[in-house]
């Protein structure tokens, strides 16, 4: 019985049956009432996943690179200057695209396996002495990679710079599963889409848009039309749509954000690190390293492992795929053949995740890997029951 498994790829997610449920309904008129009654109050409620009290929530039809696009375009203009980091696949494409538009990148490279460097930034923007660097680009989560940069560091960095840049945060793959906190850390543009941590069908971008962020479309000179934020802005605070809107997936999103909420973020949180450090358990009993340089930059959604020396990791995806059905993430990039990744957030529980580990552990073993079958299964076990009892009583 082929397609059963839960898939272990950081994106797209497992969908819970009460999600699915939920995007499976009739067309209605979207200039309707029962649109323009949900809006309001889904968008209200997607405040609360941004931790913003203020931010104009803006969703495209697209997937998160869409949301990048719309952040930039809406804000910038043809030979500005933004700052960026890279050390992953995600951070390169968003320079990637940057440059497609025109823009002046100021690059700092770091070595895939690191996160955004505070001190790099603070530096760059303090020689910026007569500030026209427009805007700083961090990936919060470098998928690839399995890395998190600090966000509040970097926040700390650029007013310590005493810089007005806006800040841009990829959070595609870490909103809704990681703590973020988009107010206290001062995060100007929040991008993330539907299919992670939101546990949705992929096809929406969904983008939080501080209020300097706002202030600075007037002024900006890149072309938009579709992905236009004023517009999209001034018709769902009618309750409309600029155009028509994906109401199945607006409906999936309004049972994911309530399916969040009722959980609780901090909750969420919880949850996802927990299972992580169940992965990582595992991982160190295999003996095997992270892609990810130190502990502080441990991924709570995706853990990049890297594969011994002379294995091919896509040979192990696809021999886990093949053999399994389980679907784990390949090497990336720079990173490809070089580790695979485990897919740890969204709709998970501790119990999939020793699945995912056991799948894992087979798969490796064999292909001839230097893995004891089972000790990355113990140790996760052993990480779950220490730390089951207190999720326990905390439900009770
Ligand atoms: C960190 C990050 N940014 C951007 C993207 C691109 O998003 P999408 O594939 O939804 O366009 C991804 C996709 O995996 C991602 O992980």
């Amino acid at each position: 019985m082929r397609g059963q498994n839960p898939v272990f790829i950081p994106g797209p997610t497992n969908i819970p049956d009460s999600i699915r449920q939920a995007m499976a309904v009739q067309t209605i008129d979207h200039r309707g009432p029962a649109f323009a009654g949900m809006i309001g109050p889904l968008f209200d409620d997607l405040r609360r996943i941004f931790d913003s009290r203020d931010a104009a929530i803006v969703t495209f039809p697209a997937s998160g690179t869409g949301g990048w696009e719309a952040a930039i375009t809406n804000t910038l203009s043809p030979g500005d200057r933004v700052l960026a980091t890279r050390h992953g696949m995600f951070s390169r494409r968003w320079i990637d695209l940057c440059r497609r538009h025109g823009l002046d990148v100021e690059v700092i490279d770091l070595p895939w396996g690191e996160g955004a460097c505070p001190e790099r930034i603070e530096a760059a923007l303090a020689a910026d002495r007569s500030q026209t660097i427009r805007a700083v680009l961090v990936t919060h989560n470098e998928t690839a990679t399995g890395v998190r940069s600090d966000v509040a560091a970097i926040r700390r960095a650029m007013d310590a710079a005493g810089h007005p840049a806006l800040l841009m945060v990829d959070g595609v793959s870490s909103i809704a599963s990681m703590e973020f906190r988009m107010d206290e850390w001062g995060v100007d543009l929040a991008v993330t889409g539907s299919q992670k941590g939101f546990m949705l069908a992929t096809g929406m971008a969904i983008v939080a848009v501080s209020p300097r962020a706002k202030a600075a479309m007037a002024g900006a000179g890149l072309s938009r039309a579709y992905l236009d934020m004023r517009e999209m802005i001034a018709a769902t605070a009618q309750g409309g749509y600029p155009y028509t809107p994906p109401w199945q997936l607006f409906a999936g999103l309004r049972a994911s954000v309530s399916l969040l909420l009722e959980e609780g973020m901090e909750a969420v949180f919880a949850r996802h690190a927990r299972i992580a450090e169940g992965v990582r358990a595992a991982v160190r009993a295999w003996g095997l390293p992270l892609c990810a340089a130190r502990p502080e930059l441990f991924s709570d959604s995706v853990s990049a492992i890297v594969v011994p020396q002379g294995f091919d990791s896509a040979r192990l995806t696809d021999h886990a795929f093949a053999t399994y059905d389980v679907s784990f993430g390949a090497g990336l990039g720079e990173v490809a053949g070089r580790v695979f990744r485990i897919g740890h957030l969204g709709a998970m529980t501790d119990v999939m995740a020793l699945s995912g580990i056991a799948t894992a552990e087979m798969a490796m073993a064999d292909l001839g890997y230097p893995v004891t079958l089972g000790s990355g299964v113990a140790a996760a076990q052993a990480h779950f029951r220490a730390t089951a009892a207190p999720i326990r009583a905390k439900a009770a």
